[in-house]
């Protein structure tokens, strides 16, 4: 009993400690000290925190990103892209209109009249030229113009005429649009000779033109694939659309884009189709299916 209200006292006057005049076994002022000690503690771990935060920043550029290894090879994307990559379609307007559909919203940005404003778009020509310099990156310029692109220049694939407005699909030798992903201050260099690059897709290598090439995926099936056919400025991507500067300084840039045509898929076959881009610095990924060509099946019922 005495003990228990010993140590019922002894926390009491663990509490406060009117004698001594302590707190919790401290005296004000050494509670006060302690209380000076971390707010210059903290303070100075704050400082320290915020200063290497802003060290960093300054040496960031609003423009270009510091490290891209993770994009830096191009993606190659097409429309319509549909899920896993597998068109799939009879010739009845409900099957194929959402692939009609995806191309068309696509190339609502390759409408002449959106590129109408001179102070955001100029012609970069309609001939393949070499890079369009518009200044560093790092410079008092501001936005740049962008080239225009008229989707007029995909022809039969451009699905302004009657004839093809549904992009092919309905005669069954449908469209693909292709375009090479962005990547800020990229530019891209053609293959310096046909030998670095397979037979087939010699007739496609042209000065100042990254080529695409598309095939059979699987050799046995080279007999099913048919003609093809490419639209736009060349039978690839021109150079006179690179270097890209970036979203701040480039707000209206066009990539520009290839049409792929498939002039005569066998029907009711399952075709697997590789489409590459070539160019010295590009390059392919075992894993990402993506970079630098991109496959996709076909299968045209009927
Ligand atoms: C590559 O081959 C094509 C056709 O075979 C030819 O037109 C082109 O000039 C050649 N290009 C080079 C760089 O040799
Ligand atoms: C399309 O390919 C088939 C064989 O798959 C062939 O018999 C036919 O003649 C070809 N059509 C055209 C227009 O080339």
């Amino acid at each position: 009993m005495s003990a228990n209200k010993n140590a019922d006292g002894g926390w009491k006057s663990f509490i406060w400690n009117s004698e001594k005049k302590e707190f919790l076994g401290r005296t004000g002022c050494s509670w006060f000290k302690i209380f000076i000690f971390y707010v210059i503690f903290y303070g100075c771990l704050a400082g320290i925190f915020i200063g290497t935060i802003q060290a960093m920043l300054m040496t960031l550029s609003n423009f270009k990103p510091t490290y891209q290894d993770r994009v830096a090879p191009p993606g190659l994307s097409h429309f319509p892209r549909p899920d896993k990559a597998e068109i799939s379609y009879s010739i009845k307007e409900e099957s194929y209109k959402p692939y009609v559909d995806h191309i068309k919203k696509f190339l609502k940005a390759y409408d002449p009249e959106n590129q109408i404003d001179t102070t955001k778009f100029d012609d970069c020509g309609e001939q393949l030229k070499t890079y369009t310099d518009r200044g560093p990156l790092e410079s008092d310029e501001g936005v740049r113009k962008a080239c225009r692109f008229d989707r007029a220049w995909l022809k039969d694939c451009a699905g302004i005429e009657k004839k093809d407005e549904d992009f092919g699909f309905k005669e069954g030798k449908p469209c693909l649009i292709v375009k090479l992903n962005r990547i800020v201050n990229f530019r891209p260099r053609p293959p310096s000779s046909n030998d670095s690059i397979p037979e087939p897709a010699h007739p496609n290598v042209q000065p100042n033109l990254i080529p695409i090439h598309c095939t059979n995926k699987r050799e046995e099936d080279a007999e099913h694939l048919g003609p093809i056919e490419y639209f736009g400025l060349g039978p690839g991507f021109p150079l006179q659309y690179y270097p890209y500067y970036g979203k701040l300084l480039h707000p209206n840039y066009l990539q520009p884009l290839v049409a792929v045509k498939f002039h005569n898929i066998t029907r009711g076959y399952e075709m697997r189709i590789e489409c590459k881009v070539y160019g010295e610095n590009i390059y392919y990924n075992e894993k990402d299916r993506y970079q630098g060509r991109f496959d996709i099946k076909i299968t045209i019922n009927s």
